[in-house]
């Protein structure tokens, strides 16, 4: 498994767990380190007992030497990072490539390479042709399988998926990986072959469809807010045909993360190259941006129209729940927009502190809740933790200058809330 990112390193583990023999190869010194010393390098639940019990059980190792790693394997991951590229928003594939070349120069025997990173169409023909030209003795196939594991589910959605994705052009690759998924087929997960392009595209297809359900139950929110109905009601209300289904229809601030924003970015970006425009993704990406920064707006609001001098407690930062991730999280523009009306941020979170730090510095971090929102004038729920399900809503409202509390993620009932004293708006109910 090459990168020991969230995808190489939840994958690697998982692998190990169902008995593979698995080395997790990174760059990162340290990283390899704090890994064999049982610390993981990033907050998801689960993850570092499973780690401890694959390298007691002798099937999970780390190192930087990449070399080693791929000589004596079957099938060799790319599960590098394909960040935003600075200026076009294209996907930058330098680290997948500069894999692909050191993976190639250490082949041996007939080994199958799989991109694992979430990749534009055409990646896998571009990773083949290094191989080929690096090593052209070598017996090499080039496959894609994409992942769809949830930040915080990661562990679950492995283990249980929906569906594998294999893209490969030829048997051997195909035989290959249908042996290393085997555990999980056993398990009845439908595994779909497909021809490579076709799996590179069902990752960002997938993921730009989520982005599209989410947005559009947004702006059904928005409409409710004005007309008078309960966004709840009608996500339950068309949830339950099954051609639309339940899941992805919670309104909140606009999706955040690693995956959706960057992922709708890129894929425009390849529809702009091919002259095949995604016009409603196109529209997703830019009314979840704006969503972002309305959020803010929304809690100036909620003060009365001027927040000069006004404190706010903001509860949850991360982009969701259980996690530390803080990449594109909706809080980020919240804080931005409040600072700049002229409030001051208090905040608290469970995981995401370290992470929200250098991204928010003037805000104030606080242990609990409850201090985050000692003497404000307002309180925020941004991510629905479940520490922040059950809170006791009157000792909060006790605590703060005004009892306003502004639920982006609909937690609390509007009963509930004013029963404890709080002025309440949540989203898309009236
Ligand atoms: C996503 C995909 O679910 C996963 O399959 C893919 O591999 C990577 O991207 P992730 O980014 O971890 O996973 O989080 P997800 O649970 O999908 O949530 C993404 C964002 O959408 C979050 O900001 C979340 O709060 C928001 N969201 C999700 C909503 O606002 N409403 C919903 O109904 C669902």
């Amino acid at each position: 498994m090459i990168g020991t990112g969230y995808v190489g390193l939840v994958s690697g583990a998982c692998f190990s767990d169902f008995g593979h023999d698995v080395i997790c190869v990174d760059k990162d010194a340290e990283k390899i380190a704090a890994l064999e010393r049982g610390v993981m390098p990033i907050y998801e639940p689960g993850l570092d007992r499973l780690v401890a019990s694959n390298v007691r059980g002798g099937r999970l190792s780390f190192t930087t030497d990449t070399a080693t790693a791929v000589a004596g394997a079957d099938a060799v991951f790319i599960a590098v990072g394909t960040p935003s590229r600075r200026g076009d928003g294209h996907a930058d594939l330098s680290y997948v490539f500069a894999a692909a070349e050191e993976i190639a120069a250490s082949l041996t025997g007939s080994t199958v390479v799989v991109t694992k990173s979430t990749v534009p169409v055409g990646t896998g023909d571009e990773v083949e042709r290094i191989i080929r030209e690096t090593s052209p003795d070598a017996e090499a196939w080039v496959v894609s399988n994409p992942e769809f594991l949830r930040e915080g589910a990661a562990i679950e959605d492995f283990k249980r998926p929906d569906r594998i994705v294999i893209g490969a052009d030829d048997e051997r690759g195909r035989a290959i990986m249908r042996e290393v998924y085997r555990p999980l087929y056993l398990n009845k997960a439908p595994l779909l072959f497909t021809s490579r392009r076709s799996a590179e595209l069902i990752k960002y297809a997938a993921n730009a469809f989520l982005a599209t359900k989410i947005t559009f139950i947004n702006e059904m929110a928005d409409l409710c807010e004005k007309v008078g109905g309960d966004v709840q009601d009608v996500a339950q209300g068309i949830g339950l045909d099954n051609r639309i289904g339940g899941k992805f229809l919670h309104a909140g601030p606009g999706y955040g993360g690693s995956c959706f924003p960057k992922d709708t970015l890129a894929l425009l970006k390849t529809a702009e190259d091919y002259e095949s425009p995604l016009r409603i993704v196109e529209a997703v990406a830019s009314v979840n941006d704006q969503r972002k920064r309305a959020m803010g707006r929304r809690v100036i609001q909620a003060l009365g129209g001027d927040a000069r001098g006004k404190t706010v407690a903001l509860l949850g930062l991360t982009f969701k729940p259980n996690t530390d991730d803080m990449r594109d999280a909706p809080s980020i523009a919240i804080v931005q927009a409040l600072e700049d009306a002229g409030a001051v941020v208090r905040a608290f979170d469970p995981e995401g502190v370290e992470q929200a730090k250098p991204l928010m510095k003037s805000v104030t971090f606080c242990a609990t809740p409850y201090d985050a929102a000692n003497g404000a004038d307002a309180a925020v729920l941004v991510t629905e933790w479940d520490v922040l399900r059950a809170l006791d809503l009157r000792r909060l409202a006790a605590k703060m200058a005004q009892p306003i509390l502004v639920d982006l993620r609909n937690v609390y009932s509007p009963q509930d809330a004013a029963a404890a004293g709080f002025q309440y708006s949540g989203i898309g109910r009236a």
